[in-house]
């Protein structure tokens, strides 16, 4: 069952990246080739014949798996990333974090309008990252066809948040 690989294969690290959080760490998946194809089949399976145009990653676990998911799925990937690393011209979103605020920026050229784009990190949080990702993807004319997650955290209500977006979730990790 792959919730059960990944939730094995996650550390909990304690206090970081402050007192009081409790961090998942994934980074003990990524040294588990066997497992990283197996998230891949389990992203593809759950996709199902939903239709795709590209995966939107965003900066930066969520490189992770989007581009390995791209791939598989013979779409393009789209990088969404953190202000000023995109050296063509870009179309930015600024959100708020719980204290202060980001911004997020997507190359104008990266999608067509009207493209089905499915957003991919590596973590379901409050939400909020994705949520800017959907705002921004919708504001250069793209549709938002789902989300996927290899984990979740589903005491931070993320899911409330973004299922009005789309219906299409995929978390295959949840806590
Ligand atoms: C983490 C995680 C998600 C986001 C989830 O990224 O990788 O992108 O937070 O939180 P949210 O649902 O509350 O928005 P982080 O900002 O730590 O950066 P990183 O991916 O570059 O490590
Ligand atoms: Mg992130």
């Amino acid at each position: 069952m792959i919730e059960q690989q990944i939730k094995t294969a996650i550390r909990d690290i304690h206090d970081f990246p402050k007192p009081g959080i409790i961090f998942k760490d994934i980074t003990p998946i990524l040294k588990d080739p066997e497992l990283c194809t197996q998230i891949n089949d389990a992203f593809l399976n759950k996709i199902g014949d939903l239709q795709i145009d590209a995966i939107a990653g965003v900066e930066s676990r969520g490189f992770l798996f989007g581009l390995s998911l791209a791939t598989r799925l013979g779409v393009p990937f789209i990088p969404v990333r953190k202000a000023g690393k995109l050296p063509h011209t870009v179309n930015q979103k600024v959100y708020e974090l719980e204290y202060g605020q980001a911004t997020i920026e997507i190359h104008t050229d990266a999608f067509n309008p009207g493209d089905r784009i499915m957003i991919h990190d590596d973590l379901l949080a409050t939400g909020g990252t994705v949520t800017a990702t959907s705002q921004l993807i919708q504001e250069m004319g793209g549709v938002v066809a789902g989300f996927s997650f290899v984990v979740g955290l589903s005491f931070l209500k993320g899911l409330e948040k973004i299922s009005p977006i789309s219906s299409n979730i995929i978390v295959l990790a949840d806590y």
